[in-house]
């Protein structure tokens, strides 16, 4: 067994296949995010899984090519699959809708590819759902994100997520008002998004800040009297157009300095807790990007929903998937019967139902079986007695109930 799966071809580490009944839920979810946005005035976009190198390093510098996956083509171009897609957003809306009104909505689902170290919740390829709105005021854009965000994870039955709100301006702002230069600031970046409070004192103190009110601010979090700790924020207005809207439970941390750094004011997290290492289902922000593409600067704000991660806290959240059923399952009573069987299921197709037929000449006992596992709701017996009256025999197959009816009938149903 061991050397026969030596010899098979595997899928590449870190992706995953999907059996039709994990399809089922994802499709389930994708409708659930989708009608979310739709029902938020946002219209869909899609642009294509690999772009040239250059858009993602422009704003991140070559270090991303580590993370990416990069090649050069056959014509000798540097190509990278998609890490995300907030960037080829704001390319096409550079190449197709600088001159559309103003503001754009846009959502989008698409796969995405990081050379990470794979683990659960972790993937090579996963999917993002997300959005972006460009060229709404400051505040009304972040609100309307922002209850997007939340209204997004909600609808999908998701339970305990918590929304953290902060603002990578006035961090910046703090680190530089307590003696680190703007340039100096990256490498402090990812200490503080991993809450490494030591390692970050250690690193200020090397660079004889004042690491004591640094550390102070940054760990504080809570409701919004954590607001007074990072002054000219913006964000008491965002709050209470977030309430407004209806959400109340948000948590401001001003640490939150997000992993990928075209951000330039209010960004939040949802992590769902009881995910663990990759609990982080939800993230995004306001950042600038437009003026690097080309186009005039624009206030821009999205987010994107890990997908992937969504499904495994429904998982682990014991959620109810909803099934897809079967309507009708068609069993030809024996080889008699079968062309006739092929017309009934051919009619009940045709106006619009779901129907399957047997194809391997079951016997009636294993081809009701066969239907259970399907999840056929009724199997319709064609037989050579009920064809002579001109009825069919209907099984609900939740009942076990049988009935007599005639073909307009199941159509009409
Ligand atoms: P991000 O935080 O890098 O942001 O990714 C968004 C979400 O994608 C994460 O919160 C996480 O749930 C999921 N995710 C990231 N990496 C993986 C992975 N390897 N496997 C599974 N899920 C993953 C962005 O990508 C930004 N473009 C979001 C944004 C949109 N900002 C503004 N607009």
């Amino acid at each position: 067994m061991a050397q026969q799966q030596k010899n098979t071809v595997q899928k590449p580490r870190g992706t995953r296949d999907f059996v039709p009944r994990e399809m089922e839920k994802r499709r389930w979810l994708e409708g659930v995010i989708r009608g979310t946005m739709e029902r938020f005035g946002f219209r869909e976009a899609a642009t294509p899984a690999f772009e040239h190198t250059e858009l993602f390093t422009m704003r991140s510098g070559p270090g991303i090519i580590n993370d990416m996956y990069a090649f050069k083509d056959k014509g000798g171009r540097d190509i990278s699959l998609r890490p995300e897609l907030t960037a080829p957003i704001i390319r096409l809306y550079v190449e197709e809708l600088v001159s559309a009104p103003k503001p754009l909505k846009l959502f989008y689902f698409g796969n995405c590819f990081r050379y990470e170290n794979p683990q659960k919740g972790r993937y090579r390829e996963f999917w993002q759902f997300g959005c972006e709105i460009l060229g709404a005021k400051k505040v009304s854009g972040e609100v309307e994100l922002l209850t997007l965000a939340h209204e997004a994870l909600r609808a999908s039955g998701l339970k305990k997520f918590v929304m953290r709100i902060g603002h990578v301006g006035v961090l910046r702002r703090l680190l530089e008002d307590n003696g680190i230069a703007k340039e100096k600031q990256s490498p402090l970046m990812p200490l503080i998004d991993k809450k490494n409070y030591d390692g970050l004192k250690q690193a200020l103190e090397e660079m004889k800040a004042d690491a004591g009110t640094i550390v102070e601010v940054l760990s504080s979090s809570g409701g919004r009297e954590v607001l007074k700790k990072v002054p000219n924020s913006g964000l008491d207005e965002v709050l209470d157009g977030l309430e407004d809207c209806g959400v109340m439970d948000y948590i401001i941390e001003p640490s939150i300095a997000r992993g990928l750094d075209y951000y330039t004011g209010m960004v939040f997290e949802v992590d769902v807790p009881d995910l663990g290492a990759e609990k982080q289902v939800c993230g995004g922000g306001s950042y600038s990007l437009a003026e690097l593409f080309g186009a005039e600067n624009i206030e821009s704000t999205g987010f994107a929903i890990g997908f992937d991660r969504v499904l495994v806290a429904l998982e682990a959240q014991n959620a109810d998937f909803p099934t897809r059923a079967l309507d009708y399952y068609i069993i030809p009573m024996g080889p008699g019967q079968r062309r006739e069987a092929l017309k009934v299921l051919t009619a009940i197709r045709n106006a619009g139902r779901s129907a399957d037929i047997d194809l391997s000449d079951r016997n009636f006992s294993k081809a009701l079986k066969y239907a259970s596992g399907l999840n056929a709701r009724e199997t319709v017996l064609v037989g050579e007695e009920e064809l002579k009256k001109g009825v069919l025999t209907v099984k609900d197959m939740a009942t076990g109930k049988q009935r007599e009816a005639r073909l307009d009938e199941l159509i009409r149903k």
